[in-house]
């Protein structure tokens, strides 16, 4: 049997009643489209603003940037199964889908360590910030964070093209997930399956070692400063980063640690969409809300527009 000679896949049926679907259409669209607007609008703003100038801008630019196309990767086509019932997806299709995603998110957990770095300069060595955090540090920490991100993606790919489908083509996930994909297949994957945990390894222990040192040493900081004013002025300044860590690592440890039986399969994959969805649109929110030079930008904006 040629098991490579039908190239395309199914996404499982959603088993939801039809105005469900519809809920989820729309509920899912407004996330979307909010989501996109939404860092859109914040790398606007950085770049308009002078005031917002500064790595840790930056650096949330290239995140929004992440954000923007791993929803756009995954929840367009999830919108069009949803809402036309064809659930088809080619081979090829597929690939990018994995490659677009695993490219952003494993970025997005390097750059999330970078961040965390930054703040631990901006509140340990204060006095050396700007000659720590320079422009081409900045750069360079970024273009690592984009590089790991490609060798993330490009690995899933090559291990994705490896694999055979003879027994099922129906992907019980709302996109193409590797680990799902994997399941699916009738390849030896013992070897694989190996070769995910040294990946998973690298890409998630590393970042989340630095993480921990970094805020390790910003907590003992912020612990010996001795007015309560100071220390929750310290600690405001990275609180923003701190959500979005939470936010970011919260479910997706979660869901790898906690063993999937198979009733909570259905239930794992709502969340995940939730989470996928949510997570992009939380970031410049949580961002812009939590902080005042936010606000004091968009003043400044304004005030700009009105001299015209
Ligand atoms: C990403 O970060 C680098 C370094 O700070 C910056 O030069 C670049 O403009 C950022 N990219 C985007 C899209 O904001």
């Amino acid at each position: 049997m040629n098991c490579t000679e039908e190239r395309d896949f199914h996404f499982s049926p959603l088993s939801l009643p039809f105005h469900f679907h519809l809920l989820l259409f729309f509920g899912i669209l407004v996330i979307y489209l909010v989501s996109v607007s939404g860092n859109l609008l914040l790398i606007g703003l950085v770049y308009a603003v002078p005031l917002l100038h500064t790595p840790m801008y930056f650096f949330l630019c290239n995140l929004s940037v992440q954000d923007i196309v791993y929803v756009s990767a995954t929840l367009p086509k999830f919108l069009s199964v949803t809402i036309s019932g064809d659930s088809g997806i080619p081979f090829s299709d597929c690939m990018m889908q994995m490659f677009f995603f695993t490219f952003c998110v494993g970025a997005e957990f390097c750059l999330l360590a970078f961040m965390a770095y930054d703040r631990y300069v901006a509140i340990c060595v204060p006095l050396c910030y700007t000659t720590i955090m320079n422009p081409n540090l900045c750069v360079a920490l970024c273009s690592v964070a984009w590089l790991v991100g490609f060798c993330n993606s490009f690995a899933h790919a090559v291990i994705l093209s490896n694999l055979f489908f003879c027994r099922s083509r129906v992907i019980s996930h709302f996109y193409c997930d590797l680990k799902t994909m994997i399941e699916l297949s009738s390849s030896d994957i013992t070897k694989i399956q190996t070769m995910v945990s040294v990946e998973c390894i690298f890409l998630g222990v590393i970042p989340f070692v630095l993480i921990l040192s970094s805020y390790t040493c910003i907590i003992v900081t912020i612990v010996n400063i001795q007015s309560p004013a100071g220390r929750w002025k310290t600690f405001s300044s990275c609180s923003s980063h701190l959500i979005i860590l939470i936010l970011f690592y919260g479910p997706s440890l979660g869901s790898y640690l906690i063993p999937q039986s198979e009733h909570s399969k259905q239930q794992n994959k709502m969340l995940s969409l939730l989470y996928i969805a949510l997570v992009p649109m939380l970031n410049p929110l949580v961002y812009s809300l939590r902080n005042k030079q936010v606000f004091r930008a968009v003043e400044l904006l304004i005030e700009r527009y009105r001299k015209y």
